[in-house]
């Protein structure tokens, strides 16, 4: 018997060779019904605004949130999610503009879902776009930002949102307790319909820069961060902790952020419980792809399609991610 023998005892690269080997073997693919679409909306008409940090991303009103609103449906992407833009003059300590029925989202979704009633329609729970100091709840006298007074806004906002007949409500404040005040509250109303999509293990990120930029929040919260709410991005079982309590409560989708830093959290979470688990490609990856493909320094499709098939190999079921339109018109 010679020592080895005269072949390689296997040879993986046999079903690398070909194209249609290569597609029969492979694993994860990813589907425009994958992806969910953020979009940044403005009060009044006709406007189209630039985010200088988000190259290709723009703030828009809502009579022109409609043809993108088009082109999700035509591509296949199922959902779209709203982050407002409010005015400065609208902002106060207590962000009570989050509760009017007239508001920019409320206003937002109704459109929507009079136009495209077929297209799913989420909105994000939190006071950061309405507060004169950036943060995501209430503050008290030190500037701590109080947890249950805060929660019982945010069910209002819950309940505002779902009234103008959004179908997913996102809570992505990471006060504890939210999830279940909240679900009580639509049953409550017989909102038995309305979806949570829980932001579960939310971390205290600095990779959120360019979307605190888009809705004008980066100024308001000047220095002060948010990792008095926000997780810990040291941490990994808190996560599986957070999750837990989030579907205990009556979540009925659960969501790890930031996106590519955080892939073994996505696996680690769908692992432990099985249930639909998304991930936001946040703004900040989002910028970091754009930089280096403006420079020549990575190429940006194939960069972009990699990094969303991350994110189905990691097990998330979707992922929010600001390509979704142009990943979703590759595909095809
Ligand atoms: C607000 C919110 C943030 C994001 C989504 N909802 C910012 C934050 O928590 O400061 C970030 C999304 C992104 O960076 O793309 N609660």
């Amino acid at each position: 018997m010679p020592p080895f023998p005269p072949f390689p005892a296997s040879r993986p690269r046999r079903l690398r060779r070909d194209e249609f080997s290569r597609a029969m073997v492979r694993e994860h693919r990813l589907h425009p019904s994958d992806l969910i679409l953020p979009v940044f909306i403005l009060a009044g008409k006709n406007r189209t605004e630039a985010v200088a940090s988000m190259p290709g991303v723009q703030r828009v009103t809502v009579d022109r949130l409609l043809p993108i609103a088009e082109q999700c449906l035509t591509l296949g992407v199922p959902c779209i999610a709203l982050f407002p833009v409010i005015d400065a003059s609208l902002k106060t300590e207590d962000g009570r503009e989050a509760l009017n029925p007239n508001g920019l989202v409320p206003t937002a979704v109704r459109e929507l879902k009079k136009r495209f009633p077929e297209l799913g329609v989420l909105t994000d729970v939190a006071l950061d776009p309405f507060t004169s100091h950036g943060q995501d709840g209430l503050l008290d006298d030190t500037g701590y930002i109080v947890n249950d007074t805060t929660v019982d806004v945010l069910r209002q906002q819950a309940l505002v949102q779902a009234e103008a007949g959004v179908d997913i409500v996102a809570p992505s404040d990471m006060m504890d307790g939210r999830i279940g005040a909240i679900r009580q509250a639509l049953e409550g109303k017989g909102l038995v319909h309305t979806k949570i999509m829980a932001y579960s293990a939310k971390y205290a990120s600095a990779f959120y820069g360019p979307f605190r930029d888009a809705v004008g929040s980066a100024k308001n919260l000047g220095k002060s961060n948010k990792k008095v709410y926000q997780m810990d991005p040291a941490n990994s079982d808190e996560a599986i902790r957070e999750v837990a309590l989030d579907i205990a409560e009556g979540a009925d989708m659960v969501m790890v952020k930031p996106g590519l830093p955080y892939l073994d959290i996505v696996r680690r979470v769908k692992d432990e419980f099985r249930v639909p688990t998304f991930a936001y490609q946040v703004s900040g990856e989002y910028a970091m792809v754009k930089a280096a493909a403006a420079n020549g320094w990575l190429d940006h499709d194939l960069v972009m399609m990699e990094s969303l098939l991350a994110f189905k190999r990691a097990g998330a079921d979707g992922i929010l991610s600001y390509f979704a339109l142009d990943a979703a018109r590759l595909i095809g």
